[in-house]
């Protein structure tokens, strides 16, 4: 008999990766997919550490499972990803209900471990070593992921596809769990990345998203050598079939003007740079412990400029830092103003249990402070993305359509001119009239209009030039 499962995934790309590997794990394992979780055997969450508020939205989703489970002893609930290694027991705890919890490293575990749950051995766990449980590379290895499953049907789009190079991370800023959640920094060998690259490519994949937390920061040492970050770029660019490769996220120290030039040198390597600041203010930085300085990041920032002008620079700020004063505020809007960056993230500062800054340093900036800065950098970013976009109106740029916006979705399914939405090579995101067929092409749409998030434009129609016929 098939069994049904319910996935629902927070956090970034990694968990959406994790959550395609799981379920075609399941798939295997004779499950499939259903959308709600009233039709589900098998209720899945996968979570996210990155802030408190991301931890109390799920153990809030977890605590109205309490009657579905109270009325439906049979259904299993299982929690994966950053919050299951972060809490562990604490999630029986607070949800005893819960028949798993799954670190993000243990995933391969999921099909055993669901046996056991249904043959009445109680509730199970699988969770990764801690940073201190053992040598450097045990613990490593207990956090090594079940990368070469891949599952076209989980993805967003069949022609998209997320790859993982690099597994956690060893930079321990001070503010942040992922180097708790999932482990030290681990480059995956090329051999097997570029080997489950060509297995996207043969899936119809179109463009790849390369994921690692420093992703720049990618080595890996073999017995011909190290491989860096380039030299695995080089590589993949080979690759049949593939005519976009993107990577996420970089770390500014290690953006060097070997790696700038590979991207300039290889055209279907997108010129989108991820490099998070998350300061303007060197002191803060330094509470951060980011190693780098402001004048680093602005010597990084005029190296993209000289070697790859064309390029879209994104970042992540953080608002509200320990020991954040207004001043140091203000030096994050300047920065953003001197970078004009194409987006950016900001995130209110949440003190996170088990890091260096909840150990440390008091968390003093009050909440409207933190509120209030967040809305001033938001609103500065704003400006400038739109102000930057304005200079595209009119510009024609070639788009890989994704489907349908999140307009059309809502109107008619058969007509036949609907809202399609789609990404430039420098990560903008397009709106167009067109219709679904066009979902998975390379077009050239022209921009009418835009606002600080979106380009509006049309299809571009060739001009057909009429030569008359002879005679
Ligand atoms: N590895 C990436 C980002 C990982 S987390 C990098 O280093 O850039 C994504 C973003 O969440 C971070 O860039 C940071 O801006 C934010 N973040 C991480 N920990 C946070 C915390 N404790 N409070 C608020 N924001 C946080
Ligand atoms: Fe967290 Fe810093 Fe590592 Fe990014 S680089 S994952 S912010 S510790
Ligand atoms: Fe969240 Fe873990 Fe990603 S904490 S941001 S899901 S690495």
């Amino acid at each position: 008999m098939t069994k049904t499962v319910y996935i629902k995934t927070v956090g970034c790309q990694m968990n959406v990766l994790d959550s395609e590997m799981v379920i075609a794990d399941l798939k295997r394992h004779g499950y499939t997919v259903v959308d709600s979780p009233g039709e589900a055997d098998l209720l899945l969450y996968n979570t996210c550490s990155i802030r408190e508020q991301a931890e109390e939205k799920t153990y809030s989703a977890l605590g109205k499972l309490k009657e579905t489970k109270a009325r439906h002893p049979e259904k299993t609930i299982g929690v994966m990803g950053c919050m299951a290694q972060k809490d562990q027991e604490t999630i029986f705890r607070r949800a005893p209900f819960v028949d798993m919890v799954v670190g993000p490293g243990q995933l391969h575990a999921i099909p055993d471990m669901l046996t056991k749950v249904t043959s009445g051995e109680g509730r199970q766990m699988a969770v990764s070593l801690g940073r201190k449980d053992g040598k450097q590379t045990v613990v490593a290895r207990s956090h090594e992921t079940f990368d070469p499953l891949r599952d076209p049907t989980m993805r967003p789009t069949p022609f998209q596809a997320y790859l993982r190079i690099q597994i956690g991370c060893d930079k321990f800023c001070t503010y942040c769990v992922v180097p708790n959640t999932r482990g030290p920094e681990q480059g995956r060998s090329p051999e097997e990345i570029v080997s489950e690259a060509r297995v996207l490519a043969e899936q119809g994949a179109l463009e790849i998203t390369l994921l690692g937390q420093t992703v720049n920061s990618y080595r890996h040492r073999g017995p011909d050598g190290e491989t860096d970050m380039a030299g695995l770029l080089e590589r993949l660019h080979d690759i049949d079939g593939l005519k976009r490769i993107k990577f996420v996220t970089n770390y500014p120290k290690d953006m060097t003007a070997r790696l700038l030039e590979t991207i300039r040198d290889l055209p279907k390597v997108s010129p989108y740079l991820h490099v998070p600041a998350q300061s303007g203010s060197d002191a803060v930085l330094k509470r951060m412990k980011r190693g780098y300085t402001i004048a680093d990041y602005m010597e990084m920032f005029e190296r993209i400029e000289t070697i790859l002008p064309e390029a879209s620079v994104s970042s992540d700020f953080i608002v509200g830092f320990c020991g954040e004063t207004d001043e140091d505020f203000q030096k994050s809007v300047k920065l953003i103003e001197r970078c004009r960056f194409k987006n950016s993230f900001i995130f209110q500062y949440s003190v996170r249990e088990g890091t260096k800054a909840a150990a440390n340093l008091i968390d003093d900036v009050p909440r409207e402070v933190k509120a209030a800065r967040n809305n001033e950098l938001l609103a500065v970013q704003d400006r400038i993305s739109k102000e930057d976009n304005q200079k595209l109106i009119g510009d024609t740029v070639e788009v890989l359509v994704e489907g349908p916006s999140k307009k059309a979705d809502r109107s008619d399914p058969d007509a036949p001119v609907v809202q399609m939405t789609g990404r430039t090579i420098c990560d903008r995101i397009v709106v167009f009239d067109g219709n679904r067929r066009q979902a998975g092409q390379l077009m050239d749409i022209q921009i009418d209009d835009v606002s600080s998030h979106t380009l509006i434009g049309r299809v571009k129609t060739v001009e057909v030039v009429s030569l008359g016929m002879p005679g």
